[in-house]
Formats: C-alpha cells, sequence, structure tokens
C-alpha cells in the first residue's frame, strides 16, 4: 500500500497547491483535509488552531500518512513547532514568501497579504528579521477574502472591493512586489493582478512547497519510484 500525504487547510485553500504536488510529485498519494467546519482559522486565538492542527494530525495518522503538510501558512505559524514536537513524523509547513519577494523588489518595499493570526505570529516575526534585510515590508491582514474563496466567488463585487481595499494603501506606499501569503489567495490571483495592474509582480509559495515535501521525501526514503499516478482523496 501507498501510504499518502496528508495535505490539510482551514479549507480549500490548500487545494491551490494540488497542481504543483502533482506535477512535482506524480506517484505520490495525497489525502486532502479542509477544516471547512472551523474555517477560517485567521481570526482564532493560536491555542484553537493549534488544537485543530493536532485533531487533524491525528486524522491523518489513523490513515496512515507518512507526512503530513500544513498547507496554511496560518496553521504553520501557529502550529507546525508543536506538531513537530508532538508526534514522530515529518512535517512540511508555509510561510508568506519574503524571501523571493525581498530578491524581485526593485522598489524596496514588498507588501504581505496574509490573514491577522499569521501576521501576528512569532514565526512570521522572526522570518521578517531572517530575510527582510534593508527592504521595507508592509503587512495588510485582508478579512473576508478567505469567506469569498470557500464560497466560490473569486470574481464578485465582494472579492474586487476587498482586493482593492487592502492593496491601494501597500501600492500607495510604493511596493512593487505582492506577496500572497495565505494558500485561499492565489485562487484570487487573476482578480488581484486586474486590480493592481501588470508594473506589480504577485508571489505565492505553492511551487517551492512542492519541491521541499519532495526533498524531505526523498531525505527520510519515503519516496515511491512507481509509473502508476498516485491518487487524490
Ligand atoms: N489558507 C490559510 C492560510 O494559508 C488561512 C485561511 C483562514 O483564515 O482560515 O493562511
Amino acid at each position: 500500500m501507498r501510504r499518502p500525504i496528508g495535505i490539510f487547510d482551514s479549507g480549500v485553500g490548500g487545494i491551490s497547491l494540488l497542481k504543483a504536488f502533482r506535477r512535482i510529485l506524480p506517484a505520490v498519494n495525497l489525502l486532502y483535509y479542509a477544516d471547512s467546519g472551523h474555517c477560517p482559522y485567521g481570526g482564532k486565538p493560536r491555542e484553537a488552531i493549534t488544537e485543530r492542527a493536532i485533531a487533524i494530525t491525528d486524522f491523518m495518522l489513523a490513515r496512515e500518512a507518512k507526512m503530513v503538510v500544513v498547507a496554511c501558512n496560518t496553521a504553520t505559524i501557529a502550529a507546525v513547532e508543536t506538531l513537530r514536537e508532538s508526534y514522530p513524523l515529518p512535517f512540511v509547513g508555509m510561510e508568506p514568501a519574503v524571501k523571493p519577494a525581498v530578491a524581485t523588489s526593485r522598489s524596496g518595499i514588498v507588501g504581505v497579504l496574509a490573514t491577522g493570526a499569521a501576521l501576528a505570529g512569532d514565526k512570521f516575526h522572526k522570518l521578517l528579521a531572517q530575510h527582510a534585510g534593508g527592504v521595507r515590508i508592509i503587512t495588510q491582514p485582508c478579512p473576508g477574502l478567505v469567506e469569498c474563496v470557500e464560497r466560490g466567488d473569486l470574481s464578485g463585487e465582494e472579492p474586487r472591493a476587498l482586493v482593492q481595499r487592502y492593496t491601494a494603501p501597500l501600492i500607495a506606499q510604493g511596493a512593487d512586489v505582492l506577496v500572497l501569503g495565505c494558500t485561499h489567495y492565489p485562487f484570487l490571483r487573476p482578480l488581484i493582478a486586474d486590480v493592481v495592474g501588470p508594473k506589480i509582480t504577485l508571489i505565492d509559495t505553492g511551487e517551492a512547497v512542492a519541491r521541499q515535501v519532495q526533498r524531505v521525501l526523498e531525505r527520510e526514503g519515503l519516496l515511491e519510484k512507481l509509473d502508476a499516478a498516485g491518487t487524490i482523496e
């Protein structure tokens, strides 16, 4: 039996990673858990998010997952360290793509769009201290966007008004790169690109996470070398 990789998010956001997973890890079985009953995580305290991450990891273990991917910036920042301390399993998490954004910016000003809980986390502040260098990072919590994505509204009036409201101050301050620091936001990429225009670069972490999963699977001797395509459940 091919043991799956467990992947979870507060809802459908982590599905934005699956294309990259399929391309980079075609033979791996993927088990996706959308915690829709508790979405959004972005306004919840750290303890509540950690409790969900533990409950979902227990579910993944019962399904014999060989690794867990926290396909959620908010849950990674809140809980991945606790998960790593508590389970004998490899975990791959994700954080807003500050490092590549800093390398890309020419204006020296980067905007980070993410949830309030992600932007408030210690782990996020450490990330900034490590990678911002001389670049000015402006953070912007985006309440309401996750809810739009959850109900499949990717281009209507409400998400457009929210995207306008959240991105305008960043661009007015000179940001030329915006980090999509929540796995729900890549579903809004066409709308965000339309609102901010072609001079602004948008960055997310889907590819990078799939590559990191591949490296960890190889390191742990857990990567199948099979031809048969993996399943997605
Ligand atoms: N998709 C999640 C993230 O990457 C969070 C969404 C939520 O607020 O639940 O941060």
